[in-house]
């Protein structure tokens, strides 16, 4: 019986929610296995894994696990891997010469990774925080964080990683004028195709809290990274951030942290049309698996529609310590 009263509705939006079939030919946005990054954090040792207490469900890994986890991976179909050291506090120095040891545990993880599944593409984190004695991402005297002798040592350490075979390079230092100077530094050691993946607009977060503990950097770092990263309360600083790194050879380009801040992402997105990747970061991760060990969220439901929230917002793909669960949840079709 239809109501008298009411006059019909000229649309009926509800039409193409009707069905799973009409909502899944109408759906605007999908998340695809092909989107995902998979963070891996790296320790020393010989099949060795241990918890990251703040990061349920993550572990660090010796190199030789990490490189099973980079064949799970592949077989997951995901494309690419981005390493994390978590540094022997003994490495670490005000200079940071370990960042550019050939041999540190970052390279020879992509070493190893590159050497078993040649498929995978190994992305890197270039920024001197694993390796610095005072915790900060650039070279610090009498307090202060140098810009132009931090992007030398960044350059070392990008040439380094690109010697050992990494196939996509993320600085995520936030130093002035590092993307123009790795880019020179790479072709002028032929290093043609290696791509830059620039942590462009990173704002200084609250949320990296877990991701220091699982790098072991927590007790390390003297005041807070501020004067280098990005103001919260700002969004045009963003457009120019990326505008520079894209003059000076960023390849793509990534937001960070991610979900409280993809209204940057579509921004971005809108004004650049070029590649452009969230971070959905250790305190993101945190706040999910905490809600969900409680009890109180669907872990699944709740991982699957933080990652789609990405792909509306315009981006091409994200770096989520979700990726292998995601992947297993996109195979079985959810
Ligand atoms: C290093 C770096 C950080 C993260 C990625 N690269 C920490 C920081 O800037 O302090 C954070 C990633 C995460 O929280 O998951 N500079």
């Amino acid at each position: 019986m239809r109501p008298t009263l009411a006059p019909f509705p000229t649309t009926r939006l509800r039409r193409t929610r009707a069905s799973a079939a009409l909502r899944d030919l109408t759906q605007e946005n999908r998340l695809s296995v092909k989107d995902l990054i998979w963070p891996v954090f790296v320790r020393d040792g010989d099949n060795v894994e241990e918890p990251v207490a703040s990061m349920p469900g993550v572990l660090r890994r010796s190199v030789d696990l990490v490189v099973k986890a980079a064949e799970e991976a592949a077989e997951l179909g995901i494309p690419a891997i981005c390493l994390f050291p978590y540094t022997d506090p003994s490495l670490k120095t005000e200079t940071c010469e370990e960042a550019w040891n050939p041999d540190n545990l970052s390279n020879r993880a992509i070493r190893a990774i590159k050497a078993a599944v040649p498929e995978i593409a190994v992305m890197t984190d270039i920024a001197l925080d694993p390796y610095n004695a005072n915790g900060h991402d650039g070279i610090v005297r009498n307090g202060e964080i140098l810009n132009d002798e931090s992007v030398e040592a960044l350059v070392r350490m990008a040439m380094a990683q690109a010697d050992a075979g990494a196939d996509i390079l993320g600085p995520s230092d936030m130093m002035d004028g590092r993307i123009g100077a790795i880019r020179a530094a790479l072709e002028a050691a032929d290093h043609r195709n290696v791509t830059i993946l620039s942590y462009s607009a990173k704002y200084a977060s609250a949320f990296y809290g877990p991701f220091r503990d699982a790098v072991g950097a927590t007790g390390a770092l003297q005041g807070d990274k501020k004067t280098y990263q990005m103001n919260p309360g700002n969004s045009d600083e963003a457009i120019r951030l990326i505008e520079r790194d894209l003059s000076e050879g960023a390849d793509m380009v990534m937001v960070k942290p991610g979900l409280p801040y993809l209204d940057i992402c579509r921004r971005v997105k809108d004004t650049f049309g070029v590649p452009t990747y969230a971070y959905q970061v250790s305190g993101e991760y945190a706040m999910i698996q905490a809600a969900v060990g409680n009890g109180w969220l669907d872990g699944d439901k709740v991982m699957m529609e933080s990652l789609l929230a990405f792909k509306r917002a315009g981006c091409d793909g994200i770096l989520t310590y979700f990726a292998p669960a995601a992947a297993r949840m996109l195979r079985a079709g959810g």
